[in-house]
């Protein structure tokens, strides 16, 4: 079955520019999909706002092992979530990442949830290695993936 794509998903695709290992980041979190084997990986710097506005992305960049559709819509997240504050940061939806893309064939609509779980787990690790407070829907996601992951290994 023939599979077609948006221009912006194929532009993100060909031409992604979070790409890339991030050395030392502040915080890393990897999911995979056990039905399909992708595998996608968010890094994060987190800077401070003057004025305690708290924590922002500052620099974002993925690894993905994966479908044309989760690299973009890796590069995609990273777009809507650098200079985003944390919190903010955590109410990107899968659908603004899909919107963001132009749409996504029904059959790879997945492959956005990837990205959303993959940086609430980068967030995650940040919180949780600085010992700040953990929002309790990032605890429950956190503690589901785990089991997922336990699951599938
Ligand atoms: Fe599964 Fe893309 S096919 S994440």
């Amino acid at each position: 079955m023939a599979i077609f794509y948006s221009k912006k998903v194929l532009k993100h695709f060909t031409e992604p520019r979070y790409y890339g290992k991030m050395k030392n980041p502040d915080g890393r979190g990897k999911v995979g999909n056990p039905v399909c084997g992708d595998v996608l990986e968010i890094y994060l710097k987190i800077g401070k706002k003057p004025k305690k506005q708290g924590d922002y992305i500052k620099d974002i960049s993925f690894q993905t092992l994966g479908c044309c559709a989760a690299i973009a819509v890796s590069d995609a997240l990273c777009d809507l979530a650098k200079g985003k504050a944390i919190e903010n940061a955590l109410k990107i939806k899968n659908n603004e990442i899909v919107n963001s893309l132009g749409g996504l064939p029904a059959i790879k609509y997945h492959c956005s949830l990837l990205g959303v779980d993959a940086l609430w787990e980068a967030i995650y690790d940040y919180l949780n290695k600085n010992k700040k407070p953990i929002p309790e829907n990032l605890k429950l996601r956190h503690r589901q993936l785990k089991k997922e992951n336990h699951r599938n290994h």
